[in-house]
């Protein structure tokens, strides 16, 4: 399915109409994807998020993308690996499912995920590159209006994964 596209690049580099955030429940930034979106959008992306009061795991929410070349930010959060018996595949798979459609909502037609939960939070990056791959693939069955989803893979380990898993 060529709406899927992988890209080994820095998420903060593209022009899409949104790129979404790996951030953690406060809203109010981090280290690794997060710490890099925060930083190319410049101050006024933390006043956005202070604004929305936080985010549950699993769930998403839209801000302006302010210096950062694409149009909007969605930030999910991804549950953090405890070893898998506390629903963390579960809560993975809805930080997809409800950022794409919150990109839907927001009539986003082009939308690019980083690794979710694969770095600090620690979850196996195999399992969790096929939760996103079978998330985002049954949702653009359902839905031509979004045109294409690139996985923005930031380390080696996560393309060679992404690669072969998407042929
Ligand atoms: N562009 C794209 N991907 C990136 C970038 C970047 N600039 N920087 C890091 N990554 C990749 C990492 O290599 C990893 O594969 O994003 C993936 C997710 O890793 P984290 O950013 O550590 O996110 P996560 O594991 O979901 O942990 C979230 O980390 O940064 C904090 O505030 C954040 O507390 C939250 C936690």
């Amino acid at each position: 399915m060529d709406r899927i596209k992988i890209e080994q690049t820095d998420i903060t580099r593209l022009k899409l109409d949104g790129i979404v955030n790996a951030a953690n429940n406060s809203l109010l930034g981090g280290g690794g994807v997060d710490g890099a979106i925060h930083r190319a959008a410049g101050p006024g992306l933390l006043e956005e998020c202070r604004a929305l009061n936080g985010c549950n795991t699993g769930e998403a929410k839209i801000t302006g993308a302010y210096g950062l070349p694409s149009r909007k930010v969605i930030h999910t959060v991804g549950p953090v690996w405890n070893g898998g018996n506390n629903k963390e595949e579960e809560l993975l798979a809805d930080a997809y499912k409800n950022s794409l459609h919150l990109a839907l909502e927001e009539n986003l037609e082009t939308i690019a995920f980083p690794n979710i939960s694969t770095g600090v939070y620690r979850f196996p990056k195999e399992k969790a590159a096929r939760i996103a791959i079978s998330e985002v693939r049954s949702f653009l069955e359902k839905h031509p209006e979004l045109k294409s989803v690139t996985f923005v893979v930031f380390d080696e380990e996560n393309l060679k994964i992404y690669k072969e898993m998407l042929g």
